[in-house]
């Protein structure tokens, strides 16, 4: 395309003390404009925002203010419809746009780093960046809660077995299956709503470490940006990473989250579970074997956690022998954290097309509910209703479970003579009690499987995503 601008190359925005270039590899080495490149637009907000404030204040005039706002503004456009092109040889988003600015405007865009250090324009640009992707990755998470009630809403009366240590325990349904998938997720938005309260504050005119002796109005500057507060300490400012550290945490845990219902897809697609058949499109086959379909995006969600757990430890590592403030080891937080946020993004949107695209086995789960002696539980519990201590009756529905054993037979199987030898307590109603459904409706605790009980939490993971 011959009207892309390439602005070719231009010396590093601290060239002036040097006799020498820097040797080729060493730029190779040392520059970030291929990770920081995504916050271009974001540095333009905090440049735009900072150029209007030093006019504010008088530190430049209001047309070399216009100026820089119009040719800032100008790079934006240009960025956004492809006429521009980034210029890899910069050191960093910071020094292209700059030098673009300068390129464009003239003279006023050499005045726009005044009172301005990268030190706390990376800190700002970080921060603004995190606005806008944390406001993309909760709308997502949102929308996977919606797709995982919307599914549990139609299965509020269908059994399942539940299981602890992977053995069969008590019915449950899988519309509280879903929801409590679901309520992990609540949590992972409130954390990470909750992080960017912390994160919305402003650095900008901490300069490199120290401030600034002109007379800049950093709440000024702030709240332009959208910030209701500044950070208090210039050497904090540009020293701190908790940010990056703090989402890169809610992002392991949200991952680890996707990796646990990965892995119950994974087992619940087995011959041997059978509950759920994955759609044709999100299954892959083999190359050898021509009957698979396998669950290879449930194991690849699974598979990525590590790596964003890796980022984390990257960055806590990276920051624990750091003296304050600025040390260039910090310029490796973008790599981390945003490696950990594409991973999060990404396996949040195909989890929810392959789970809104499965299909449910009902049947299976049913009738997998049959198995295990789900109702030994309610078995002590009706005899607790009739007045024996609990310890008593957890003994007597074993031995009823032993007998079963021997018999090869289901719990409702036994005669009423039969558990009637284990305690002269049980009567005819017995078999109504201890029938799955009725087990599970019975559960009416807050939190319980029953459907009453499954309704509220529907209803309250609904008002969660609408408010
Ligand atoms: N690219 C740098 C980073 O991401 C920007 C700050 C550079 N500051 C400096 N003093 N070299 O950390």
């Amino acid at each position: 395309m011959a009207d892309i601008i390439n602005n070719g190359n231009h010396a590093a925005l601290w060239s002036g003390r040097f006799k020498e270039g820097p040797d080729a590899a060493a730029v190779a080495f040392e520059t970030s404009i291929h990770v920081d490149e995504r916050m271009a637009f974001d540095d333009i907000k905090g440049s735009i925002a900072h150029a209007k404030m030093l006019a504010h204040q008088k530190i430049i005039s209001q047309d070399e203010a216009n100026k820089i706002v119009e040719g800032l503004e100008s790079i934006e456009k240009d960025l956004i419809s492809g006429k521009l092109a980034i210029d890899y040889s910069a050191e960093d988003i910071h020094s292209f746009i700059e030098a673009t600015l300068t390129d464009r405007v003239g003279e006023a865009g050499k005045k726009v780093h005044t009172g301005r250090s990268r030190n706390d324009q990376i800190a700002l640009d970080e921060r603004l960046y995190l606005e806008r992707a944390i406001s993309e990755l909760v709308s997502e998470l949102k929308h996977l809660i919606s797709v995982l009630v919307k599914i549990a809403e139609e299965h509020t009366d269908h059994i399942m077995p539940g299981f602890t240590h992977m053995q069969h325990a008590q019915p449950v349904t899988l519309a509280h299956h879903l929801c409590a998938w679901a309520w992990n997720l609540t949590r992972d938005c409130s954390r990470l709503e909750d992080a960017l309260k912390r994160t919305l504050v402003s650095p900008i005119g901490s300069g490199a470490l120290a401030g600034s002796g002109l007379p800049l109005d950093r709440e000024y500057e702030a709240s332009l940006l959208g910030f209701d507060s500044v950070t208090q300490n210039s050497l904090d400012s540009v020293s701190d990473r908790d940010y990056c550290i703090e989402f890169t945490s809610c992002f392991s845990i949200l991952q680890m989250h996707l990796s646990r219902f990965c892995e119950e897809i994974v087992l619940w697609s087995t011959s041997e579970f059978n509950f759920i058949s994955l759609s044709e499109k999100w299954s892959t086959g083999s190359s050898i074997m021509p009957q698979k379909k396998n669950p290879d995006f449930a194991e690849l969600i699974r598979g990525r956690t590590g790596k964003v757990y890796g980022d984390l430890i990257a960055l806590l590592t990276m920051m624990k022998g750091l003296p304050f403030s600025y040390d260039r080891d910090m310029q490796e937080d973008k790599q981390s954290l945003f490696e950990a946020y594409d991973t999060v993004l990404s396996c949040t949107k195909i989890f929810t097309y392959m789970i809104e695209s499965a299909k449910w086995n009902l049947d299976v789960m049913e009738a997998s509910c049959k198995e295990g002696f789900l109702n030994a539980t309610d078995v002590a519990d009706y005899l607790v209703c009739k007045g024996m201590p609990f310890r008593t009756a957890h003994g007597v529905s074993a031995s009823c479970v032993r007998l079963a054993i021997e018999k090869k037979c289901h719990l409702e199987d036994l005669s009423l003579d039969e558990f009637k030898s284990a305690s002269e307590l049980f009567e005819s109603d017995i078999y109504e009690f201890i029938e799955p459904k009725k087990c599970v409706n019975a559960r009416k605790t807050i939190g319980g499987p029953a459907k009453e009980k499954v309704l509220e939490q529907i209803k309250a993971l609904k008002d969660f995503v609408l408010r």
